[in-house]
């Protein structure tokens, strides 16, 4: 059987001041799209994998906003992680959980809080993938076109060469470069982005783990037999104590030499920051994009205005600016300045 789990633990720190610590970004409905982003992403799911095969795996503290949100998704199906430790810990406990179950599984691991427009295509791209898994001993990715030298995703290069319709073998995959590796990686027009999307056999990535993440197998093999006792709670606590905090993508993709990937386009992006939420926005003829209960624009252009509060928000002249209003902060921001905004958040602890 096919299983999806959502990695839903993040803080989304970028979209500040609405994403929070305590309500992060892909519990909002960030594009006022009437949904947020983690319903959106079990409902791109829901299409072709029964909710009872879809998992979300998440911060204990995120538990009751789970719950709250995705009245669908089996309560039982809400995977809580005592402490954030990154993607790697939180793929291998979602396996080993899996692997009592069903150690037959296929797997679907995504994020919680991208965007992807086009889902029939997305489906698509997933059975794909699927039906490629069920052949191979594959971990694969998908890779997305890149446009611009992003430092904060993964690059895929692969062979010239379809294993099968549409997947490739990957040569190097680099996560995270610097700026400089990353402009050469987009000028040399060889690379794809990782779009933080993966599907494999439970068996294949449980192997990796062993193979590349030795330790923290062990530790969580070491415990196998407690998972879903009464007992899990507080061994997992101490599990998770003794992992390190380290990404997948680190920790398994870069290093494997089973890595595949199938170049995708379904409209995807990471939603990263207020910009690319203003690119995937509808705006008005001016170029605004309003999510919020009552804004109101005047003689404005190319501004997006987040304002999910009762109050009512007025922008008159503004070109070009992020206005967010929550209850506490109000933010007011030059679009090509938001890179910026990580420092006020990192001042504003210092200072309240
Ligand atoms: N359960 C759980 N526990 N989930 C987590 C944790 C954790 O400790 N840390 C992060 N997540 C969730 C996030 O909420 C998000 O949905 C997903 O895992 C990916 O984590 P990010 O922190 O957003 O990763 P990233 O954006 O820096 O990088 C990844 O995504 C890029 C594309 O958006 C990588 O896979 C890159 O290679 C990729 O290009
Ligand atoms: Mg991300």
């Amino acid at each position: 059987h096919t299983y999806v789990a959502i990695m839903a633990g993040g803080i989304g720190s970028r979209f500040w001041p609405v994403s929070r610590v305590n309500y992060p970004k892909q519990f909002l409905d960030i594009l006022g799209t009437g949904k947020t982003l983690i319903q959106q992403t079990f409902d791109r799911f829901a299409r072709f994998i029964p909710a009872e095969n879809i998992f979300v795996v998440t911060a204990r503290d995120y538990e009751d906003i789970t719950k709250e949100q995705l009245p669908q998704l089996p309560v039982e199906n809400i995977i809580s992680e005592p402490f954030r430790k990154n993607t790697a810990p939180c793929i291998a406990y979602i396996s080993f959980r899996l692997q009592q179950r069903d150690p037959e599984a296929k797997m679907i691991v995504a994020p919680a809080d991208h965007l992807i427009l086009d889902e029939a295509r997305f489906q698509e791209v997933c059975e794909n993938a699927l039906d490629f898994v069920s052949q191979n001993e594959a971990l694969i990715t998908l890779g997305i076109k890149p446009t611009y030298p992003n430092t904060g995703y993964g690059y895929i290069q692969h062979d010239d060469a379809e294993e099968a319709t549409n997947v490739y073998r990957v040569k190097t995959f680099t996560e995270k470069p610097n700026r400089e590796l990353a402009e050469t990686f987009i000028a040399s027009g060889d690379f794809l982005w990782n779009a933080g999307i993966f599907v494999w056999k439970l068996t294949s990535i449980l192997n990796a783990f062993q193979k590349y993440l030795p330790e923290m197998y062990e530790v969580f093999a070491a415990e196998e037999s407690k998972y879903n006792t009464p007992d899990e709670t507080g061994v997992l606590e101490a599990i998770y104590h003794q992992c390190t905090s380290i990404s997948i993508d680190f920790g398994i993709m870069e290093k494997a030499n089973n890595v595949f990937v199938i170049p995708a386009s379904f409209g995807w992006s990471d939603l990263g920051t207020w910009n690319s939420a203003w690119e995937n926005m509808e705006k008005d003829y001016l170029g605004n994009a309003c999510a919020g209960k009552r804004v109101m624009v005047i003689d404005a252009t190319h501004c997006v205005v987040h304002a999910p509060q009762e109050k009512l928000v007025v922008l008159q002249g503004l070109d070009d600016y992020i206005v967010v209003d929550t209850k506490d902060v109000l933010l007011i921001c030059q679009k090509d300045r938001e890179q910026e905004i990580k420092e006020y958040t990192a001042e504003v602890k210092r200072n309240m």
